[in-house]
């Protein structure tokens, strides 16, 4: 199966997960749940905008940084800029905060609750290059779907 596929079969179940709850922590956790084992990806996890920085929300994979200021790191400055931004080797991103040495390659796209961005959903994979426009819009559909 290419991702094309595998995203195909997955977006039929987030839809699923997302009408059967409203709240959106929930949502969150279970639709990072999701991702992270259909995907097999290394890190796969939310963080929420709570009162001006980013806070870890559910996620599932190894322990993460807590806190991100807005425009600091993958996270900070898709927030800031609100836009997607894929990052295909971390060590070549300027800024880059490393909660795991383990990551090398990482996108990250904002959730959005009408125009404003009220979370991030954070990807990492263990390997370079694994994400592209393929993972953006998919990816960027399931983080629509939160809201
Ligand atoms: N690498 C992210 C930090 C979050 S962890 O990857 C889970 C960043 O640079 O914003």
């Amino acid at each position: 199966m290419d991702k094309t596929e595998q995203y195909e079969m997955l977006l039929p179940q987030a839809e699923a997960l997302v009408a059967g709850e409203t709240d959106v922590i929930a949502r969150m956790a279970n639709i990072a749940a999701l991702l992270h084992r259909e995907m097999d990806f290394w890190w796969t996890g939310f963080y929420r905008v709570i009162d001006g920085e980013l806070v870890l929300g559910p996620f599932q994979g190894p322990i993460a940084c807590t806190r991100i200021a807005r425009g600091r790191g993958v996270c900070g400055t898709s927030w800031k800029e609100n836009r997607s931004v894929v990052v295909p080797d971390v060590e070549q991103f300027p800024g880059h905060i490393a909660c795991s040495s383990e990551s090398r390659s990482e996108i990250v796209v904002p959730v959005r609750d009408g125009d404003a961005v009220v979370a991030v959903l954070d990807i990492d994979s263990r390997f370079l290059a694994t994400f592209d426009d393929t993972d953006r819009r998919y990816i960027e559909r399931i983080a629509d779907l939160i809201y």
